[in-house]
């Protein structure tokens, strides 16, 4: 059996759906962007969305419409998939780390006040796998230094905290539409907000800072004339093609996050007994979306003495499912202790110690909508068979 770590669903609808703009010939942002957008502001309740080439490039913008200049700095997980930092990098800021709890895999916020200076002009929370970072506890501490919140929704589509989906918490929410994640447009983005004039600051910032996009333009009279170019922009617009394809994908949003919930909860069943693997154990406020069931290897307390043992042992873990057929990963990776971080900030792995743990010991299994009960019994059965001592 081949069990892929992950795999997109497209469909025939899905299809026919890029034919659209092939066929009418509008294949830039358009129509199909502009109703992608309004579908996913719908689902998310937020008032706005605004679409782009990745969640990479929303966060770049979003962090530019929430003012962060250059010389600030901007709290960010320690564990998180490197983009989250990159974004603060791109405009001359720094990412500055916070350790994470193992328990949750997202920012330990006790431990934010104490990084907060008065260079400190954001916290961009991050939504690991679809687990809603605790954002009470986040607005409380930036509306008392007051600070911006961009949320980091790139794993958060389908995850709400206390009744509420992600993204519309903070000053604006960044998603990914990568293949990985709950739907795909190949690549893209959308960034949620609730303020109008950072959405039109947003469709600017995407569109080389133009007043008007170039389908505005053609549906007025003058359409000849050029738009106004105030502000330094990017060329971040998402296609139509892509856009297509989002609106289509939305249509089986739900379905697609409930076989996701479903699996999760078989997994949490078929490993509870398991005492070496920590499980998503999410509380009552979250809803957790399961863009990856990760879980946590530990044959013991995990600490940093013995880490690279441990990182050992999973490791021999994950080639045992391999050589089976099944692909995991580890949940994501620690930007601290990457080559261009480590250069440029020293940070020790004792710095943010449960990052540096989590990048070493955690476990993504097998997860999309398509895994079948047969299949996943198979994943499950390897897992119960293994002993985590050999
Ligand atoms: C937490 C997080 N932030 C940002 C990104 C970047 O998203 P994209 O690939 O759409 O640029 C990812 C992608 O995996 C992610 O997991």
């Amino acid at each position: 059996m081949k069990i892929p770590i992950s795999k997109t669903y497209f469909d025939a609808a899905d299809e026919e759906a890029i034919l659209a703009p092939l066929r009418n010939g509008w294949v830039v942002q358009g129509p199909q962007v502009a109703e992608f957008e309004q579908a996913f502001a719908d689902f998310c309740g937020a008032k706005f969305a605004v679409a782009t080439t990745s969640c990479t490039t929303a966060l770049h913008i979003a962090a530019i419409a929430a003012g962060i200049q250059p010389g600030d700095e901007v709290l960010v997980p320690a564990f998180t998939w490197v983009a989250t930092a990159n974004a603060i990098e791109y405009i001359g800021a720094k990412p500055v780390f916070c350790d994470i709890s193992l328990d949750t895999f997202n920012l330990d916020v006790s431990r934010l006040e104490g990084l907060i200076n008065e260079k400190t002009k954001a916290v961009l929370p991050v939504h690991l796998f679809g687990w809603p970072a605790e954002m009470n506890a986040i607005l409380d501490l930036a509306q008392k230094h007051s600070l911006q919140v961009i949320e980091d929704a790139a794993c958060g589509f389908g995850t709400y905290y206390h009744g509420k989906h992600v993204g519309a918490f903070g000053h604006s929410g960044c998603f990914s539409f990568h293949p990985r994640k709950a739907f795909s447009t190949g690549e893209g983005g959308m960034i949620t907000t609730n303020d109008e004039k950072t959405a039109d600051l947003l469709r600017t910032l995407r569109d080389h800072g133009g007043s008007r996009s170039d389908f505005q333009r053609q549906q007025h009279q003058l359409s000849f004339l050029l738009s106004e170019y105030n502000v330094l922009g990017y060329n971040y617009r998402m296609t139509d093609l892509q856009g297509a394809l989002g609106v289509s994908q939305m249509k089986k949003a739900d379905w697609m996050l409930s076989r996701r919930r479903e699996i999760a909860q078989r997994y949490n069943e078929g490993l509870s007994h398991i005492d070496w693997l920590r499980l998503p154990q999410p509380p009552s406020e979250a809803v957790h979306a399961y863009q990856a069931y990760v879980c946590l290897f530990q044959p013991e307390k995990p600490g940093l003495s013995r880490i690279e043992n441990l990182f050992g042992a999973r490791n021999r873990l994950m080639a045992f499912l391999e050589e089976r057929g099944v692909s995991t990963r580890q949940g994501t990776h620690a930007p601290a202790h990457l080559g261009f971080y480590v250069e440029k900030y020293g940070i020790r792995p004792e710095d943010c110690p449960n990052a540096y743990m989590a990048e070493r010991l955690s476990l993504a299994l097998p997860l999309y909508p398509q895994l079948t009960e047969e299949e996943q019994q198979y994943v499950i059965g390897l897992i119960q068979e293994y002993n985590p001592k050999q």
